[in-house]
């Protein structure tokens, strides 16, 4: 049975900065994702640090909103069946060192905080995630 959902996706400042991002979009389309919005941005360390609310108390919440917001993200609906799952197999574990192969982040990240991809980690939040850059 067909379960199509919405999840949202970023290519992060070090894949967009080694010019990546058609190579990574070509990925997600070769893997039958339709990229239903996409745009190129530049978000602020307080937009990052709302976007990643969820992480706050994490040790690693400061260099992580500094590094979202260090240059240019591509954020995009992708939509296929199971999408939040399937773009976090495709994405491939947090750390590129324990990532498979031929996965994105095993492919092009290069360190966890350097991880090139970022995916809605559950329905619930690829919707507020999701709202968060295409609301208007
Ligand atoms: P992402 O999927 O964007 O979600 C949060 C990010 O925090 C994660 O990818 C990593 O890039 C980053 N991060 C840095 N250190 C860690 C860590 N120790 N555990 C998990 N995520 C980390």
């Amino acid at each position: 049975m067909n379960n199509i959902q919405q999840t949202l996706s970023i290519i992060k400042p070090d894949a967009v900065e080694r010019n990546l991002s058609e190579e990574i979009k070509n990925e997600f389309k070769n893997n039958n994702f339709d990229i239903l919005k996409e745009k190129k941005v530049k978000i602020s360390k307080s937009e990052a640090e709302k976007f990643y609310q969820v992480h706050q108390t994490k040790p690693f919440y400061n260099d992580l909103c500094e590094y979202l917001s260090s240059g240019p993200i591509v954020v995009m609906i992708l939509e296929r069946n199971e999408a939040v799952t399937e773009n976090r197999k495709l994405m491939g574990a947090t750390d590129p060192t324990k990532a498979e192969e031929g996965t994105l982040r095993k492919k092009f990240g290069i360190s966890i905080d350097k991880n090139s991809v970022h995916g809605s980690d559950s329905l619930e939040n690829a919707k507020k995630e999701i709202d968060f850059f295409f609301k208007d």
